[in-house]
Order: C-alpha cells, then sequence, then structure tokens
C-alpha cells in the first residue's frame, strides 16, 4: 500500500510477536521505520530481515534502550529526537507480564515500568517530532486485559502491597487506556491523535521470559489464538487506515471502535494518573 511510502513510524518492541509483524507490514508499504528495541544483536536481525524481504525499502533505523531503565530511555530518545526528524507515527507496542514482582534499575515495578512509564516518557520525548508531522498518529497497544481490575488502585501503584500477576499486568493496560484518554484530551487542537487497541489473543512470546512455565503455556495456548499477523492488524488500521484520520481518544478491537470498561473512561483517573506519572517519568509534556 503505497500510502505510507513517505511516512516514518516509530515502532517499540519490534523484536517480536505483534510488532515484528507490525514492522514487516510496513516495511512492505515503504514506511521509513525507527525501531526502538533493548536487544541490539535481535534488533539487528529484525533490520537486516527487512531489507532481505524488501530489498527495495529504506534502512530502518535501529535505537537501542532498555524501556526498564528510563534514564536509558531518555538519554537514546531525546538523542533522536533532538536531531528534529518528523514522525508521523509512533506506535506504543512494546510489554512484558512478570509472574514475580521485580524492579527496575529505577526502583519501579516492572510491568507497570514497561508498560505504561516507559511510552508515558517516550512519547512526550518525541511529541515535538510528532507535532512536525502534518498529520501524525499515536497508537497505543493495550488490551481487554483491563478487564482483569475494577480500576486504578492509586494506593498501591507499585504493587508493593499485593502482587498477583493478572492483577499488576491488568492495571498496565489500564494504565494504557487512560493514558489514551487524557493525551487525546490534551492533544484537541493539534493534528496529532491519540488511539489504543487490544490485540486480540495472540501466540507471541509475550510472559515468555517467565520460565519453562511461561513458555508451555504460550505453546499449549498458541493453536486457539491470533498469528502475530491476525495480532498486528488492529495496529496498522490504526497505524494507516483514512477512516480513522480524524479519530482521537478511542478503542479498538478487530479494527472496530469498541467500548472499553467504564473505568477506562473515568477522566478523573486519566487526570491524576497523568499527575503521578508525570512525576515518577520527570517528564513535562511539551503544550
Ligand atoms: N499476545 C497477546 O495475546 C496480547 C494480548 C493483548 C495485548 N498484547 C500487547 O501486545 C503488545 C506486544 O506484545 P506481544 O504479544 O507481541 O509480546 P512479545 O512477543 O513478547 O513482544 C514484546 C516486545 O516488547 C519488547 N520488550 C519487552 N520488554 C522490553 C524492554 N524492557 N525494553 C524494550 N523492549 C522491550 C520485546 O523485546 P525482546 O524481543 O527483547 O524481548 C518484544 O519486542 C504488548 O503491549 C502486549 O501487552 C498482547
Amino acid at each position: 500500500m503505497p500510502e505510507m511510502v513517505s511516512k516514518t513510524v516509530f515502532v517499540t518492541g519490534a523484536t517480536s510477536g505483534v510488532g515484528l509483524a507490525t514492522v514487516k507490514n510496513l516495511a512492505a508499504d515503504g514506511a521509513y521505520l525507527v525501531l526502538l528495541c533493548r536487544n541490539h544483536a535481535k534488533g539487528e536481525e529484525v533490520c537486516s530481515t527487512l531489507k532481505k524481504l524488501h530489498p527495495e525499502s529504506h534502512d530502518p533505523t535501529l535505537l537501542v534502550a532498555d524501556m526498564a531503565n528510563l534514564d536509558d530511555l531518555r538519554r537514546v530518545v531525546a538523542a533522536y529526537a533532538e536531531q528534529g526528524g518528523t514522525i508521523d507515527v509512533l506506535v506504543n507496542n512494546a510489554g512484558v507480564v512478570c509472574t514475580q514482582r521485580e524492579l527496575t534499575s529505577d526502583g519501579f515495578e516492572m510491568t507497570f515500568a514497561v508498560n505504561h512509564l516507559a511510552p508515558f516518557l517516550l512519547t512526550g520525548l518525541l511529541l515535538p517530532n510528532l507535532m512536525q508531522a502534518p498529520e501524525a498518529r499515536i497508537v497505543n497497544v493495550a488490551s481487554d486485559a483491563h478487564n482483569f481490575v475494577r480500576g486504578m488502585d492509586f494506593s498501591d501503584l507499585q504493587s508493593e502491597k499485593r502482587y498477583s500477576t493478572f492483577k499488576v499486568y491488568g492495571q498496565s493496560k489500564l494504565a494504557n487506556l487512560l493514558y489514551t484518554l487524557e493525551l487525546s484530551t490534551r492533544l484537541q487542537g493539534t493534528k496529532i491523535t491519540a488511539n489504543a487497541l487490544h490485540p486480540g489473543a495472540v501466540a507471541t512470546g509475550l510472559g515468555s521470559q517467565n520460565g519453562i512455565m511461561g513458555k508451555w503455556i504460550m505453546k499449549l495456548l498458541s493453536p486457539f489464538f491470533k498469528t502475530p499477523e491476525q495480532g498486528a492488524a488492529t495496529s496498522l488500521f490504526l497505524c494507516k487506515s483514512d477512516d480513522v484520520a480524524n479519530v482521537s481518544g478511542a478503542y479498538f478491537v478487530d479494527s472496530r471502535p469498541a467500548k472499553p470498561k467504564p473505568w477506562a473512561l473515568d477522566a478523573g483517573a486519566a487526570s491524576r494518573l497523568w499527575a503521578c506519572s508525570s512525576e515518577m517519568t520527570q517528564i513535562d509534556y511539551p503544550r
């Protein structure tokens, strides 16, 4: 599809699963890709795969940063952002599920940090580059797993009091939705849209870092799940479709608008989460 030929698309978590399927499709469309990966060798492998599949495509730009280290992320992304290149689409896709409570090097709970705080910081750093595009889109890969909780537990954002995998992952994905809601409000009057999506239950590497159990659960369930290519369809729809050119603050499932749970539409919680996230990441979004 030629419509992406002149577009720059910044994607996190492109080394596996939904993100890899997303960038393969975008490379076929001729987009300029900027890939933020935590593992240099894996990132290089994706770049050479894309080049082999689409020799005519642009060389992707590879940025290496661990989203579990906000200082590392800030340094790498700020250096890229300062070069001033325009970004047309940002896909916040990287994510983790952790079955045990782990802390990042900044002292934040891992799932909340990688799934929410890191994209919050990244997006804020890239906003000036998105603002340069004639029309830009922010695509946040959230999940129906926001249904695992009944609201943000502001008394325990770092899951110090209680840790359950479902609660912590669900809360991080609810954070994606509340963030999208508040971000879209703040972006009103600009040419940037922000939408969120659920990719479906997809056979990917998600959870596979949790030892042999994590790997086996995904292996056992994978015949019932979507392929990564099917899972990438809604992300790609939000990146490309003219149907959503003027839509912002919405949630999509199977490339159609969907109604998230009521606690994902709580404007008060969205603005409270924004204030907490801004303090934790030490970023003030440009106005
Ligand atoms: N799979 C599903 O059923 C499902 C359902 C709903 C929502 N989702 C969402 O879909 C998104 C993509 O997940 P997936 O299923 O495709 O999982 P995946 O195959 O495990 O891919 C996750 C990606 O995120 C990257 N990542 C993880 N931690 C990172 C860190 N600290 N710094 C930088 N990158 C990091 C991974 O890099 P490495 O390759 O280096 O590990 C990988 O590229 C996630 O946001 C997830 O929550 C998935």
